[in-house]
């Protein structure tokens, strides 16, 4: 079974830290030419260097994904630097924390703008000229645990990523016909910029202890999965929700 990229053109969303930045030289070292996008041009510039120093192929991009208008734009421009793209990551993510009765309506609207609608317009713009290309493709949304299993205080970030979920699966059945793959990883807890506060505090060390292996879980623990997502040895899966957590979910 091939994991190989080579060839192959990725684009990631919110490649400036966490997961993103992590995937993106993982598909990089895989052999995919890699479009890394994000808000912070500093951070893509240095990032941009470090894989091609690695000997990648990447173009850096600036984009806000909630900025619905720049998608079509960036994706040209992407497509421009490294050509059509086989493989999109829907990455970026975040959150909006605090009791249900306190969120603001423009909070649950960035977080919903965010995780669940630019994935989706993402997918939409990268499908359409997959579609038109008739080569098939590849799309890979980061979910979470919190899809399937409330996390008491996010509750905007779970709806979006229960959302997420199934939008995976909508998008698999209606692309299924074009060779288009569309499946989720849901990952557990692994310490980013995200959730590092928290895990500094101590119900965020109690929560740590809860863990069946009372541990968080590495970025490195998912690149088997985004690999074999990304490749040809997933040529049969679609519509699939990959939980990767350590059983921190059960
Ligand atoms: P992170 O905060 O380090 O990364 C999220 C990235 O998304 C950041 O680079 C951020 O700048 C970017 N982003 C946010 N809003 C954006 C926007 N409007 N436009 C462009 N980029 C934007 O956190 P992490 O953990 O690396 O998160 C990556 C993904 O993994 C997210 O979707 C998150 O929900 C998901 N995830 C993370 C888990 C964890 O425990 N760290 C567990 C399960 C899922």
């Amino acid at each position: 079974m091939q994991m190989d990229l080579k060839g192959r053109v990725a684009f990631v969303t919110g490649t400036t830290s966490g997961l993103g930045r992590h995937f993106a030289k993982v598909l990089a070292a895989a052999g995919a030419a890699v479009a890394i996008s994000g808000r912070r041009a500093d951070r893509l510039a240095a990032l941009r260097k470090e894989i091609e120093r690695d000997g990648g192929r990447c173009a850096d991009i600036v984009l806000d994904v909630t900025d619905a208008a720049q998608i079509g734009p960036v994706i040209d421009r992407a497509e421009e630097a490294l050509g059509p793209v086989d493989i999109l990551l829907n990455n970026a993510g975040m959150s909006a924390n605090g009791p249900v009765a306190d969120i603001s309506a423009p909070d649950f609207d960035l977080v919903m703008a965010t995780n669940l609608r630019a994935p989706f317009l993402l997918a939409q713009d990268i499908g359409r000229r997959m579609i038109r290309r008739g080569k098939g493709g590849r799309i890979i949304n980061i979910a979470s645990i919190t899809a399937f299993r409330v996390l008491p205080g996010s509750a905007p970030y779970c709806i979006s990523k229960a959302g997420l979920a199934m939008m995976t699966q909508c998008l698999a059945r209606e692309w299924a016909r074009y060779d288009i793959n569309v499946n989720a990883i849901c990952p557990g807890f692994i310490e980013t910029e995200l959730n590092r506060e928290w895990f500094e505090t101590a119900k965020g060390k109690a929560q740590v202890q809860s863990f069946p292996k009372r541990r968080l879980q590495q970025a490195e623990d998912l690149d088997s999965t985004l690999l074999l997502l990304a490749s040809d040895a997933s040529r049969a899966i679609t519509g699939s929700l990959f939980t990767v957590d350590e059983a921190q979910s059960l």
